[in-house]
C-alpha cells in the first residue's frame, strides 16, 4: 500500500454540509479566502472540495465534463488556479453510475456520471489540476463485486494521468444493503465512507440508515479500526462543527461539536469541515483550530482509536502517538454530567508516574496511574498522557 496522498487523514473543507447544490464560484472563492485569513489553513486545513452539483447536465460534444455555466462561469482549470493560488488543494465530486446524487433524488437535472466516462472524466480532472476526487456510489443497484470492479477503475484512471489526486470513495448511499461498509477499500482508495450521510444532530438510533448523527457514525466505524492506517483511512463522513439549520436538525451545541470533533481526531478521520467559513463563531473557530486536537488526528503511527471500556453511556478510548505518548478520550453519552475513570494500564500507558494534558483546556496535571475527569452531558475530556 503506497501511503500517498494521505500519508495523515486529510484536511479541509467541502460544500454539502451547509450549502447542497447551492454553491458557485465566488462562495468557493470566498471560502477558500477564509480558510486562510481564519487561520485554518496554517492549522493545518489544506483541500477546498465542491461536491455535487457543479457541472453542466450537459456534457460538452466530445464527452468531456464541464462547470455549470452560470454558476461557474469562469470555469473549473480558474477556479483550481485561484484555490491553489492561496496554498491549498482543489477537490470535486463524482459517481461511477449515471446519476449523481441530486441527479437521482430530482434536485439536479443531467445524467453526467463517469460510467463509460472513467478514463475521458479523469483527464479532465488533472487537466483542471484537481487533487481530490470524491466518488460516490449513488445508486440502490451494483452488488460489491461491480462496485469493487468501478471503484477500481477510476482509481487506474487516476493513477494512468499522473498527477496526484487523494482518492475519496463511497459506496453506501441510497444503497440498501451498504455494501461498501463491509469492506476493506485500503488497496483501491485512500480514504472510504463508512456508513450513510451525516446529519447535525447527537443521535438518531440508525444503525446505517440515512440520516445519521454523531454517536450513531461512532458506533458503526469502531469496529472497522484496523482498516486505517497510514494512505488509507476510514471515513466517517464529514465534521458537522458549526453546521446548523438541516434538514430539521438545529446542529450541534459547542459541547456536542467538541466531542465530535475528538472523536473524529481519535479514529484518524478525514477532518472535512461543512460550515461557512465566511463567518465562523468564536466557539466553532475554537474547536475547528485546535492545534492539540489536529496533532492527534494528524498522528504519524496512523493507529485509530480503541474503545477500551463500555460502561453502557460512559466510555474510554485510547489511541497510541508516535513517540509513546497516549492519547485518551473521556466519552460521556449519557443526559446527565458523569465522571469517568479508567487507568494507565486500560489505556495502555506505562505504569507509574502520568503527565496528562487536556486538549480543550490545556490544563496539566499529574497522577500515580488513575486516569479520571468530570466530563459533561454529551461532551469528551480529552487528554494527552506521557508516561
Ligand atoms: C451523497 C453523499 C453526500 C453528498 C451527496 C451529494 O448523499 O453521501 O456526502 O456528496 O451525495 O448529493
Amino acid at each position: 500500500r503506497a501511503a500517498e496522498p494521505a500519508p495523515t487523514p486529510a484536511l479541509g473543507w467541502n460544500s454539502w454540509n451547509t450549502f447542497g447544490c447551492d454553491i458557485n464560484e465566488q462562495l468557493i472563492r470566498d471560502t477558500a479566502d477564509a480558510m486562510v485569513s481564519s487561520g485554518m489553513a496554517a492549522a493545518g486545513y489544506e483541500y477546498v472540495v465542491i461536491d455535487d452539483c457543479w457541472f453542466d447536465p450537459e456534457r460538452a460534444e466530445d464527452g468531456s465534463l464541464r462547470a455549470h455555466p452560470e454558476r461557474f462561469p469562469s470555469g473549473m482549470k480558474a477556479l483550481a488556479d485561484y484555490i491553489h493560488g492561496k496554498g491549498l488543494k482543489f477537490g470535486i465530486y463524482q459517481v461511477p453510475t449515471e446519476l449523481t446524487c441530486a441527479q437521482r433524488g430530482g434536485a439536479y437535472p443531467g445524467a453526467t456520471g463517469s460510467l463509460g466516462h472513467e478514463a475521458h472524466d479523469a483527464q479532465t480532472f488533472a487537466d483542471w489540476g484537481v487533487d481530490y476526487l470524491k466518488y460516490d456510489w449513488c445508486s440502490p443497484e451494483g452488488t460489491l463485486d461491480e462496485q469493487i470492479a468501478g471503484f477500481t477503475l477510476m482509481r487506474d484512471a487516476l493513477r494512468a494521468t499522473g498527477r496526484d489526486i487523494l482518492y475519496s470513495i463511497n459506496a453506501n448511499s441510497y444503497h440498501p444493503d451498504k455494501n461498501g461498509a463491509k469492506y476493506d477499500w485500503g488497496d483501491i482508495a485512500d480514504q472510504w465512507r463508512t456508513t450513510e450521510d451525516i446529519k447535525p444532530v447527537w443521535r438518531t438510533g440508525n444503525p446505517n440508515t440515512y440520516p445519521m448523527g454523531v454517536t450513531d457514525i461512532i458506533d458503526v466505524t469502531e469496529p472497522l479500526r484496523d482498516w486505517a492506517g497510514p494512505g488509507h483511512w476510514n471515513d466517517p463522513d464529514m465534521l458537522e462543527v458549526g453546521v446548523y439549520d438541516v434538514e430539521g436538525f438545529p446542529g450541534l451545541t459547542d459541547t456536542e461539536a467538541a466531542a465530535h470533533f475528538s472523536m473524529w481526531a481519535m479514529l484518524a478521520a478525514p477532518m472535512i469541515a461543512g460550515n461557512d467559513l465566511r463567518s465562523i463563531p468564536d466557539g466553532v473557530h475554537g474547536i475547528l483550530t485546535n492545534r492539540a486536537v489536529l496533532a492527534v488526528n494528524q498522528d504519524a503511527k496512523g493507529v485509530a482509536a480503541d474503545r477500551v471500556r463500555d460502561d453502557g453511556d460512559l466510555e474510554v478510548w485510547s489511541r497510541p502517538l508516535a513517540g509513546g505518548d497516549v492519547a485518551v478520550a473521556l466519552f460521556n453519552r449519557s443526559a446527565q454530567a458523569a465522571k469517568i475513570s479508567t487507568t494507565a494500564e486500560e489505556v495502555g500507558a506505562d505504569d507509574g508516574r502520568l503527565r496528562m494534558t487536556d486538549l480543550w483546556t490545556g490544563r496539566k496535571s499529574f497522577s500515580r496511574g488513575e486516569i479520571s475527569a468530570d466530563v459533561p452531558s454529551h461532551g469528551v475530556v480529552l487528554l494527552r498522557v506521557r508516561s
